[in-house]
């Protein structure tokens, strides 16, 4: 690509008083940091991180200026590698895309080779960022689940933030799996979606907001998928069945967790931490599968909003104020136009 060839990025700036700006701008291809693939980005998403990131939260943002996006889909135009030739679709989410270094919220990314996932059979580029992220994420917390032995027949599965963007792809996945799910909201008027993604049931976030200091509950659920962290989380593991268990990945609703050891000691509770960012490539490929294949969520369409790189900011305000229900995908297109 010539390194004059222009086009539009959502830049993230710190000034010298340390004012944090965002917005488009026009940038040369030589402005990219340097890698050995280049990416034609034809699709990124929004997830909760990438928020953080607009806002240039130091806890994701290494340095300035910076290109948000930890997901990207498209094609390839040049690669160093010997694994990657202009024309491949393929795939990037996680590792330090849009943390540490650029990412997908522009037209042209550069990432290294290792970080690529080919394009798998029976998904579109388009269908692999409405999971994005999220469904990457959905499909780890269900995966924990599965490998602890918790079948169906257990009893209700939880999911907490179930209208959120790795909520509703748990709830959807866990359905289609045949889990009774519990679905876990703050939001009015969204049961017939949360039914419609496979949840059998629909409750208030006052049932998983226990703030007594008794160290067990009534054991309600076989497994739970947390997306939320802080008293939630804390009363979902203290509401275990025996031998339950709780993939976590959230933090919306706090970092801490207010527990004694007894769901672990008297229950056999289990708590699995998922990072998505640092999965380990084989695990990294075999979600992928699943996603694609055997666990591909029926509803993808119905839960993605497609937004330009104009339509960002109002985006990330809604989804910091947890108001986005399901998927936002990112067209890296702008009505700023680029010369040349
Ligand atoms: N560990 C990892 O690898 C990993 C990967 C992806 C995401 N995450 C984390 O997972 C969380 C969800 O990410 P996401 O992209 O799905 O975000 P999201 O689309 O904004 O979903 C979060 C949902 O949580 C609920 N919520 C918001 N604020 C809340 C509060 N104060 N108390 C209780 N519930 C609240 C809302 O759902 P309802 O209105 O339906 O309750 C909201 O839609 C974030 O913390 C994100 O950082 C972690």
């Amino acid at each position: 690509m010539a390194a004059d060839k222009r086009f539009p990025c959502y830049l993230v700036r710190k000034d010298d008083a340390g004012a944090v700006t965002a917005g488009v701008e026009i940038i040369a291809a030589d402005e990219l940091p340097p890698d050995d693939v280049l990416i034609d980005v034809d699709y990124s998403s929004l997830n909760y991180k990438d928020a953080l990131a607009c806002q240039g939260h130091p806890g994701v943002v290494q340095k300035f200026p910076h290109v948000p996006g930890i997901d990207c889909a498209g094609t390839v135009v040049e690669s160093k590698s010997p694994q990657y030739r202009p024309g491949d679709e393929v795939i990037v989410t996680g590792y330090d895309l849009g943390a540490g270094r650029w990412g997908g919220y522009s037209k042209f990314v550069r990432v290294p080779a290792e970080w690529i996932v080919p394009l798998p059979t029976g998904i579109t580029l388009r269908e692999t960022m409405i999971y994005g992220t999220a469904g990457f994420t959905a499909a780890q917390c269900v995966t924990a689940i599965v490998e602890r032995g918790i079948q169906p027949e257990r009893g209700p599965v939880v999911v907490t933030g179930s209208t959120g963007g790795v909520g509703s792809l748990a709830v959807a996945i866990l359905a289609k799996l045949g889990y009774e799910v519990t679905a876990v909201t703050g939001k009015q008027g969204v049961s017939s979606l949360l039914h419609h993604l496979g949840a059998a049931k629909i409750v208030g976030r006052a049932e998983v907001a226990d703030d007594s200091d008794r160290p067990l509950l009534a054991a309600r659920w076989a497994a739970a998928v947390d997306t939320v962290g802080g008293r939630p989380l804390a009363t979902v593991l203290r509401s275990l069945q025996h031998r339950g268990c709780v993939a976590a990945c959230g933090l919306v609703a706090g970092t801490e967790l207010p527990l004694t050891v007894y769901p672990f000691i008297l229950r056999g509770a289990t708590l699995v931490g998922i990072d998505s960012a640092k999965c380990p490539r084989p695990q990294r490929l075999e979600m992928w599968q699943k996603l694609a294949g055997p666990w591909r969520v029926d509803q993808l369409e119905e839960l993605a909003e497609v937004v330009t790189l104009d339509g960002l900011q109002d985006r990330v305000k809604e989804i910091l104020a947890g108001e986005v229900v399901g998927r936002t995908l990112v067209v890296p297109e702008s009505t700023k136009v680029a010369r040349r």
